[in-house]
């Protein structure tokens, strides 16, 4: 597929954004709690919440961030405890960390504002070329590409573009056409366009072709393939670990553990682990000074990391004494159904979960 590259647009790529634009205005979300404002800030939070995430799951989310932390300044000033209580549940908490860590070096950096240009907003954690394109496109209506998964999608079905988009090769191929394609103004439209397409027609699965705006350009379409589009990732084989988790429970309270600050599950709230082939019962002494005896097992639980497979044996255990001295930073006691709402690794929300009295 080649697309003409001149000073004047063609013809067939001012026509692609044109229907797009058109189509936003009719088709295309309008009201969601990120729209129709020009705050960087609103739409920075909303941007990074909705990266991986379904705009259904977010909206909570985002109305109760935005009512604690209606600014760079509040978020800032806030303990990454809070930020992350914040995010309790919509997962992938580096999000929560890197905008906690953004927020500070707008303040040291920025004079507390948030920046304009594309390169500044890209040099903050967590916000990668897409994500800064959209920020300066929605709030300063600049003109600069965007290209995430919904949209990879749609560019990789219209122009037929073969072959998984993660690849480096694809990934650049995808880029050039998404800077091909952009308009001369409508930017906010275009943008919302190109992400609410990808989220309500051009879906994985069961696309809504016939509604399409751009069904007559689009050579999936045109061919009959568009299943086919985009290529999948070729799986590769996981290594596969194992952990123990020990579920320590005095009266209707769990024993957490606060995770290093870095590193999978980093400042998010844990059960304790052991290695499989420790004794648990010495090493709740030894480690938390808990005396506590086995309760009958639980099932093993599956997690998949992008790098491996970790298989979760729950074990629950009753604590029947604690030593004095046991007090250790880090370490909190809570009731279930309070450890629930804590910032908490997935699968350790499931196993606590399956603990609560019903
Ligand atoms: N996904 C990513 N950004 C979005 C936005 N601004 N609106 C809806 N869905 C999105």
């Amino acid at each position: 597929m080649k697309i003409l590259t001149t000073n004047q647009p063609s013809l067939a790529i001012q026509d692609f954004s044109t229907r797009l634009i058109v189509w936003q205005k009719v088709h295309g979300r309008h009201d969601l709690p990120w729209q129709n404002t020009q705050d960087p800030y609103a739409i920075w939070v909303s941007e990074i919440m909705l990266q991986q995430t379904q705009v259904a799951a977010v909206i909570g989310y985002y109305q109760r961030f935005m009512q604690r932390f209606p600014d760079i300044a509040s978020l800032a000033a806030a303990k990454q405890d809070e930020v992350l209580q914040l995010w309790s549940g919509l997962g992938y908490y580096s999000r929560a960390r890197n905008l906690h860590k953004a927020a500070q070096m707008m303040v040291d950096t920025f004079a507390g504002q948030f920046p304009q240009a594309l390169v500044d907003v890209q040099s903050l954690p967590g916000i990668g070329r897409s994500t800064a394109a959209a920020i300066v496109a929605f709030a300063f209506n600049q003109c600069h590409a965007i290209l995430d998964g919904n949209v990879k999608r749609v560019f990789a079905r219209h122009f037929l573009v073969e072959g998984w988009p993660g690849l480096p090769k694809v990934e650049k191929l995808l880029w050039g056409l998404a800077e091909e394609l952009l308009p001369q103004s409508n930017m906010v439209a275009y943008t919302q366009g190109l992400m609410d397409l990808g989220a309500t027609l051009c879906t994985r699965t069961k696309p809504r072709c016939g509604e399409c705006p751009l069904k007559q350009s689009c050579l999936a379409y045109q061919q009959q393939r568009v299943p086919e589009f985009p290529a999948s990732k070729p799986r590769k084989i996981l290594p596969e670990k194992q952990t123990v988790m020990l579920v320590l429970l005095r009266g209707n309270e769990v024993m957490l553990e606060k995770r290093p600050p870095t590193g999978i599950w980093g400042g998010l709230w844990s059960l304790p682990e052991i290695a499989v082939e420790e004794n648990a019962e010495q090493a709740a002494e030894l480690r938390y000074g808990a005396l506590a005896q086995c309760l009958p097992a639980y099932p093993f639980i599956k997690h998949t990391f992008s790098h491996f497979h970790l298989h979760i044996q729950p074990l629950a255990m009753q604590v029947s004494q604690m030593q004095p001295q046991a007090r250790e930073a880090g370490i909190v006691w809570l009731p279930l159904d309070e450890a629930i709402d804590a910032a908490l690794p997935a699968p350790v929300r499931k196993i606590l979960q399956s603990f609560r009295p019903l």
